[in-house]
């Protein structure tokens, strides 16, 4: 591994900053636009993603910004391309390459992320674009029967081949294995199940001979199914989350960043802040790669209107600077106040099909 990879990955959690996941492919993009009645088309999605990545001061609490395909092609209304703007203002771009879920043969309710072949060529491809690390999710769902041993597999061997190629490219792999939020599953199941998966994802990029020291793990929180009638407090979420992290997710490892997965915005910093408040051990950075919870106000804000992109912005920015705070334990209801659109409706949140 180089020397520079480490150096990504240790930059990508520096201290009181995060990861900005833009990363959503174009038909989840349009059904979060089209709830708002946005049209989505090229230039409405790079209008919203530029006013995202310039928003002023937004950098200093932002390390790195997600992009996919489309908008990594894609230029600024400046002219540079959108990974130069963002690397302009002291943002590491990142891209996301895998190719989405598909049903997993065997066992046709559950998935398996894609997108392993022609892996190599796309991200040199993107290492040209500017890129400097990448993502890829893998997704488990909770039911009585599920995540299977063989879905926990698959998906645990194609994010380690993924980390594998991507470190070769020299790229920081983000590896995201999402246990999801929906069901009526306890926390402790969501424990135990979310404890299962890391161990067989560290086990698989053991075996692929990935270096720890340059990657960051992107997992979700201990959290209870949305549909479970006891919904664990902010201090047990905390935790329960800690503690699995402490057993399954080896101190080598420099960062890892939290997805939100459908939490609303303030929560997700709520949460983000408690576990870093928590006293014990914490062998890496704790921060945060929000999607919905760094985007949502900020979309909400925006509604596809020229005249609101100033709103937009404050609106990441102040997210941003909230999450900056809690990934640093320093998250109070002073920094909060004046939050435009945090308790947010959660009908924007319940997609994520990428
Ligand atoms: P959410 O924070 O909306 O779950 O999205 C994060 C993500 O997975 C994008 O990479």
């Amino acid at each position: 591994m180089s020397a520079d990879l480490q150096a990504v990955a240790t930059k990508l959690v520096a201290n009181g900053k995060g990861i900005l996941a833009a990363d959503e492919t174009v038909p989840t993009i349009t059904r979060r636009f089209e709830a708002l009645g946005i049209p989505s088309t090229e230039q409405s999605r790079r209008t919203y993603r530029e006013m995202l990545f310039t928003a002023p001061g937004a950098a200093d609490y932002l390390s790195g910004a997600i992009l996919q395909d489309e908008t990594i092609h894609q230029e600024s209304s400046s002219g540079a391309s959108m990974a130069r703007a963002l690397a302009e203002r002291g943002v590491t771009p990142g891209i996301k390459v895998d190719a989405g879920t598909r049903p997993l043969a065997g066992a046709p309710s559950e998935t398996v992320t894609e997108g392993l072949d022609g892996l190599r060529e796309r991200l040199a491809e993107y290492r040209g674009l500017g890129a400097r690390f990448a993502k890829w999710r893998a997704v488990f769902r909770i039911t009585e029967a599920t995540p299977s041993p063989m879905c926990i597999a698959a998906n645990a061997h194609a994010l380690a081949r993924y980390a594998a190629l991507c470190q070769e490219q020299d790229l920081v792999p983000i590896v995201e294995p999402e246990v999801l939020m929906d069901g009526s599953h306890t926390i402790e199941r969501c424990e135990e199940i979310t404890g299962a998966v890391l161990h067989a994802v560290f086990h698989a990029l053991f075996e692929q001979g990935v270096a720890l020291e340059g990657m960051l793990l992107k997992p979700n929180m201990v959290i209870a199914g949305k549909e479970c009638s006891r919904q664990a407090p902010v201090h047990e979420v905390a935790t329960a989350t800690l503690r699995c992290l402490r057993r399954h997710a080896p101190a080598a490892v420099p960062g890892i960043v939290f997805l939100s997965g459908g939490q609303n915005a303030r929560l997700a910093t709520t949460h983000l802040n408690e576990i870093n408040r928590l006293p014990g051990p914490k062998p890496w950075k704790i921060s945060f790669s929000y999607g919905r919870a760094l985007q949502d106000p900020a979309l909400e804000a925006w509604h596809g209107r020229d005249e609101n992109l100033s709103a937009g912005q404050r609106a990441l920015y102040h997210r941003a600077s909230c999450n900056g705070a809690a990934s640093v334990g320093k998250y109070t209801d002073e920094v909060e106040a004046g939050s435009p659109g945090a308790d947010d409706p959660p009908h924007r949140r319940d997609w994520r099909d990428d």
